[in-house]
Parts: C-alpha cells; sequence; structure tokens
C-alpha cells in the first residue's frame, strides 16, 4: 500500500482513526501531535487514509527519531500496514542522521509490542536516556510525553540503508 506524507487536509482522517483506536485523552494529543511532527506519514488504501504515524525529530549530535504516534483503522490490520509505516519512518529518520529511533508502548498492548519487535526494537530503561545524551536525554524525554506505564523502545539504526 503507498505511504505518502501526511498534509493538514488528512487531520480529520487521522482523528477517525485515532479516536477509534485510542482512549480520548490519547487520541487528543496524537491529532495535536501533528503541529510540529516529522515524519508525519499517511497509508491509504483505494485512495483512503487507513494508518497514520506521527513522529518527531529532536535535532543535535546525534539527531534523534521517535515514533510519538502510530494507528491502524480496525478494519485493516494485521495487514502490514503499521510495518510499513514504521519501516518508511526509519528510512526517513536513517536518511536524516539518527542513529537511534524511539517509541513509547503500553506494557499490555501486544499488538504495539509485536509490532515494534518485529522491527528491531528493545525495550531500554529510561536512564539510558541520561547514558546516551547526558542533560540533553533528559530534556528529549521530557517532549517524548512518556506515561508512568508506558515502556521505552529503541531501535539502533547501525544497519541502516
Ligand atoms: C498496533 C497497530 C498500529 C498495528 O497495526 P497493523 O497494521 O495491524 O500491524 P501490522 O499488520 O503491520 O503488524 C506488524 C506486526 O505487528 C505484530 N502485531 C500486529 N498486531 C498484533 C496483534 N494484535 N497481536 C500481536 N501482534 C501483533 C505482529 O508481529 C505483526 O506481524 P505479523 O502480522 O507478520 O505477525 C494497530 O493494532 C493499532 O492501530 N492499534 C491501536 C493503536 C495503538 O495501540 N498504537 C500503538 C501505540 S502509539
Amino acid at each position: 500500500m503507498p505511504i505518502r506524507e501526511g498534509a493538514p487536509a488528512d487531520v480529520d482522517a487521522l482523528r477517525r482513526i485515532a479516536r477509534a483506536a485510542f482512549d480520548r485523552i490519547y487520541a487528543f494529543f496524537a491529532v495535536r501531535g501533528v503541529r510540529g511532527a516529522w515524519p508525519f506519514l499517511i497509508a491509504d488504501v483505494d485512495g483512503v487514509p487507513t494508518g497514520f504515524l506521527v513522529g518527531r525529530w529532536f535535532g543535535g549530535r546525534p539527531p534523534i527519531g521517535y515514533v510519538y504516534f502510530i494507528a491502524v483503522d480496525s478494519n485493516f490490520r494485521r495487514r502490514g500496514i503499521a510495518r510499513t509505516l514504521v519501516d518508511e519512518s526509519l528510512r526517513r529518520f536513517a536518511r536524516r542522521g539518527a542513529t537511534r529511533v524511539f517509541a513509547a508502548v503500553t506494557e499490555e498492548n501486544d499488538a504495539s509490542l509485536g509490532l515494534f519487535g518485529s522491527l528491531g526494537f528493545e525495550k531500554a530503561p529510561r536512564r539510558a536516556l541520561w547514558r546516551w545524551y547526558g542533560w540533553r536525554g533528559l530534556s528529549v524525554e521530557l517532549r517524548m510525553v512518556l506515561a508512568p506505564h508506558e515502556a521505552l523502545l529503541v531501535r539502533t539504526l547501525t544497519d541502516t540503508r
């Protein structure tokens, strides 16, 4: 399925998918997260948006990628749409020079853990941000807006194209 850059016109579709996929508060943050997102990706099926990825880019040395929100319309799950979205984001993060990409998942979210696990993400303790990036890591952690029950995952980009 084609993946493309999201545009302001996609926010209504994102809101529809996010409200069906997340609690209200998460859906609110997903919609709000579009502002300042990079990358912002949409997966279309027959011209209709069925999945989205809202990424974050933390500049600095080295730059850091973050998959902030991802969701797929429940009628289109288990077809590889999310995997294609994350894979495309990894390509873009790597091309721009990121050496690590992070994601946060709730521990009981099997789909999400399975998704990121299948793409080489591993659990990382939060203090790893401090170890790898020092004070900058703390500021990035704040901007990641991690909930207490979320686990931090990391994918190291040493083997990327
Ligand atoms: C998580 C989510 C985005 C996955 O979307 P998807 O398009 O169905 O995922 P894919 O088809 O690309 O699956 C890729 C891999 O993830 C894993 N996976 C996906 N759904 C799974 C499930 N329900 N249970 C266990 N593993 C799952 C599998 O390893 C799968 O590979 P496989 O199908 O070859 O076994 C989707 O379930 C969703 O929108 N959930 C609600 C929102 C959410 O929780 N987002 C993540 C936190 S921001």
